[in-house]
């Protein structure tokens, strides 16, 4: 993939990084591997319809928009893998360790720490452009009743947000270019309660089961009594 980063726009407020980019992409004003970034969002926005709330100035807010991506949607799911990869390498990075709640949270223990959102829009079969929203949690200190955390809270110490945008650009754009095998080794290996015996809730109630990795259209593989069950987003919860 083409460079991410050479390009970089800093707002100081807006609704979402994610809508100013679509909007200025289709008016063919952002080019591939720009990144959008801003102090304050005031209607930022999170998987399934949720919001994303994040206090002004303390965390990292920003898209970045990718051009002809060259996926069919059948494959959309490696870019899921290059981004929470290059989260995790960028935490690793600042000493901390953090794992991948399926498909795309970054957890460190059981406290999330980074969320993301991919937009993508379709020709055909094909990925046309993506756009990849990413909130960091970096400064914030107190989330209210949300089991969350960031780098402050986990380091005890403040971190310049822009060192972090930076760090993430590099990590991402060696992430991407690693093969196929080699990003879903190290998804796997990353992924938070892989082979622990855990509690989750589908259609048919609660169960006991064990997260035995990713098929290749990004569905959840768990083990339920005696089979190994597929599971899209909203079709599991992870309990406990
Ligand atoms: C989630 O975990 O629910 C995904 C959160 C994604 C938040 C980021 S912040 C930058 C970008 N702009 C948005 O409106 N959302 C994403």
């Amino acid at each position: 993939m083409e460079e991410i980063g050479r390009n970089i726009i800093r707002l100081e407020s807006v609704d979402s990084t994610n809508n100013y980019t679509a909007n200025h992409a289709r008016l063919g004003e952002l080019r591939h591997g720009a990144v959008i970034m801003a102090v304050e969002q005031t209607g930022g926005r999170g998987q399934m319809g949720t919001q994303w709330n994040s206090e002004s100035g303390k965390n990292l807010t920003f898209s970045v928009l990718l051009e002809r991506v060259n996926l069919s949607v059948e494959r959309q799911f490696i870019l899921t893998k290059i981004v929470s990869l290059s989260l995790v390498a960028l935490l690793e990075h600042f000493g901390i360790d953090a794992r991948i709640k399926w498909p795309n949270d970054i957890y460190v223990d059981d406290l999330k720490i980074a969320g993301v959102l991919i937009e993508n829009s379709l020709q055909g079969n094909a990925i046309k452009r993506s756009i990849i929203g990413i909130g960091l949690n970096v400064n914030q200190s107190d989330f209210g009743a949300l089991k969350a955390t960031s780098f402050a809270l986990v380091k005890k110490r403040d971190f310049a947000i822009d060192d972090l945008l930076f760090s993430f650009i590099a990590r991402f754009n060696e992430i991407a270019n690693r093969d196929t095998a080699i990003l879903d080794a190290d998804y796997l290996n990353k992924l938070y309660w892989l082979n622990e015996s855990r509690s989750f809730e589908d259609a048919s109630g609660r169960f006991v089961g064990e997260i035995k990795g990713v098929n290749e259209s990004g569905a959840l593989l768990v083990q339920k009594d005696a089979a190994v069950q597929s599971f899209q987003l909203k079709e599991i919860v992870f309990i406990g």
